[in-house]
């Protein structure tokens, strides 16, 4: 077997089928009730994820501002009009105020979920606590994800509302889940390929390790730092690489980071 037919073959057996990709559009901190929250952006992006037809949504976290039933019911509203119904929805620390959370689970979903499809596995954490911004994951759940995970050629997706590590252009840090340092240590042992999360409203991505820790912007909000704009990423995977593309509603499209899922390497961009 040549070097090339032998790297081709490796490629095959990593992530989805090779005949085909995935598409995961991921979207986050919505905050419908704000007074900066725009319906405009987010009935824009619905409509271009229809128009896309991903192959399961991502949202995470922050999709009210105050843990309101009328406010969850205005984004029942919009998401009602997603045609895709493979979601992964996590609460994020501003859905857990005022006791939100049961609004949460009678309008939106379970506040922990799990996706499967193909070649891919993606779990949704709730990392919220109660009228705190602060995040957590618990030591308790650590084993779920440690057992979950159990083919490691399939792309394997944590998603969750708060970050793990520091995010640049956010100013002071605050709020990186409490227990980040092992729960790091968790998703790497596990084989984890990707953290999606949310929060902080400044899209980013880093690369631990193995590991690409993916944070949104907000989609629909102008609670913005510094030049961000409101904005959601899409990311695709074929047999051997994952692209992070950052999309802007009514915008344009980027390219933002270039994973190799064979080798889980971090490619750097052609400029
Ligand atoms: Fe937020
Ligand atoms: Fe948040």
């Amino acid at each position: 077997m040549t070097a090339e037919s032998a790297r081709d073959n490796q490629a095959a057996q990593a992530g989805p089928a090779a005949d085909r990709s995935i598409t995961i559009a991921h979207i986050s901190d919505l905050h419908a009730g704000s007074s900066y929250f725009i319906p405009n952006l987010i009935g824009r992006t619905i409509d271009e994820l229809n128009e896309l037809q991903p192959d399961a949504v991502v949202v995470t976290g922050d999709l009210t501002d105050m843990g309101f039933r009328q406010e969850f019911k205005t984004v029942r509203i919009f998401l009602d009009r997603l045609a895709c119904r493979q979601r992964v929805i996590v609460p994020g620390n501003h859905d857990s105020k005022n006791v939100g959370h049961i609004h949460f689970e009678e309008l939106i979903g379970a506040r922990n979920s799990d996706l499967a499809l193909p070649g891919l596995n993606i779990i949704g954490i709730d990392s919220s606590e109660p009228d705190l911004d602060s995040g957590r994951i618990g030591r308790e759940r650590y084993k779920t994800i440690e057992t979950r995970f159990v083919e490691p050629s399939d792309v394997n997706i944590v998603v969750l509302h708060h970050h793990l590590i520091p995010v640049p252009g956010t100013g002071r840090e605050r709020n990186v889940c409490y227990d980040a340092g092992d729960f790091l240590e968790v998703l790497l042992r596990s084989g984890v390929d990707m953290v999606l999360c949310g929060h902080k409203h400044v899209p980013h991505v880093w690369r631990l390790e193995s590991l690409m820790l993916i944070t949104g912007g907000t989609v629909s909000c102008m609670r913005l730092r510094g030049r961000s704009k409101p904005c959601y990423n899409l990311i695709v995977l074929d047999r051997s690489r994952a692209r992070i593309y950052r999309k802007y509603p009514f915008g344009a499209q980027e390219l933002i980071a270039d994973f190799e899922l064979a080798g889980k390497r971090f490619c750097e961009l052609e400029k």
